[in-house]
């Protein structure tokens, strides 16, 4: 059985679809299978793992039912489209909407070890479905004045979703994403986040930089196209890795940390 987690935000912008364009990539790296699932109507997931526009069927086709989430995956990828928004207003009428995903990629997750899936930003019914299907919630938090309001807010519908439809929800934590830590309010957010959510806050933040425009841009990795910034990807991925209790996947990564390191 896949290990499925859903990373949100309660902001737009914060580096999710990013951090799981990435995490995606480092697992692929030590070998645990991975599918990402794009569950934005923006389609940027998608883009990044260079889908072609045209790809069909799509994520909204799966979630209006016209298609089987197996049919949708293209090259480790269930894409998203505009299309999706209209799936997601065709959803919102019916009976059991908040359950649409799960049951969806209940055919599909068997074959790999992790699924994730990225959301939109806003915290409603896309969101709550990715909850609803997950087994973990992984926040990203821009690093800036109010990203304990939105990690609370994120915190909120999490609970919700534990508390109704998904008893089995664990909250994996949060990253502090696209941090300067050389500015104070960075180191503010850190702080504050600290003092809040102890442990569940990662060690690890990734660092602000224009590379990963530019990254996406090119649709190569960070890991590739600036090591020395897409380590701080692979010691995210160390500590998921810890937290998910991978400790076989957690030792294939030691050499990629090593390399980069040396
Ligand atoms: N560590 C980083 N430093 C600087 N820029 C970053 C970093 N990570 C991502 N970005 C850039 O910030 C923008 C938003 O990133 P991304 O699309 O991953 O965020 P998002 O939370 O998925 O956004 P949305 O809420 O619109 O889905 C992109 O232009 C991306 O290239
Ligand atoms: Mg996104």
């Amino acid at each position: 059985m896949a290990v499925t987690i859903a990373v949100l935000s309660q902001k737009g912008g914060t580096g999710k679809t990013t951090m799981v364009r990435t995490l995606t990539d480092v697992f692929r790296r030590i070998g645990v299978s991975t599918l990402a699932v794009d569950l934005d109507p923006q389609g940027n997931l998608s883009d990044y793992l260079d889908v072609a526009p045209e790809a069909s069927p799509t994520v909204g086709d799966v979630l209006s039912g016209r298609a089987s989430a197996v049919d949708a995956v293209h090259d480790g990828i269930i894409p998203a489209n505009l299309g999706l928004a209209e799936s997601e207003l065709a959803m919102s009428g019916k009976m059991g909407r908040e359950l649409t995903l799960r049951r969806a990629l209940r055919e599909v997750s068997d074959g790999y070890d992790v699924v994730l899936i990225d959301c939109p930003p806003a915290l409603g019914l896309l969101t709550v479905n990715a909850l609803v299907a997950a087994d973990y919630a992984l926040l990203s938090a821009e690093a800036q004045y109010f990203a304990m309001q939105g990690v609370e807010q994120a915190l909120e519908v999490i609970e919700l979703a534990r508390e109704n439809l998904n008893p089995d929800l664990e909250w994996l934590g949060v990253v502090l994403n696209i941090a300067d830590m050389r500015t104070r309010h960075s180191r503010e957010a850190y702080d504050s986040l600290r003092e809040h959510f102890g442990e569940r806050l990662f060690e690890q933040t990734i660092r602000q930089s224009i590379a990963y425009a530019e990254s996406a841009e090119r649709a190569q990795s960070i890991v590739d196209y600036r090591p020395d910034l897409g380590i701080d990807y692979l010691r995210v991925a160390d500590e998921l890795l810890g937290r998910l209790g991978l400790v076989d996947a957690r030792g294939r990564l030691q050499p990629l940390l090593d390399d980069v390191a040396a």
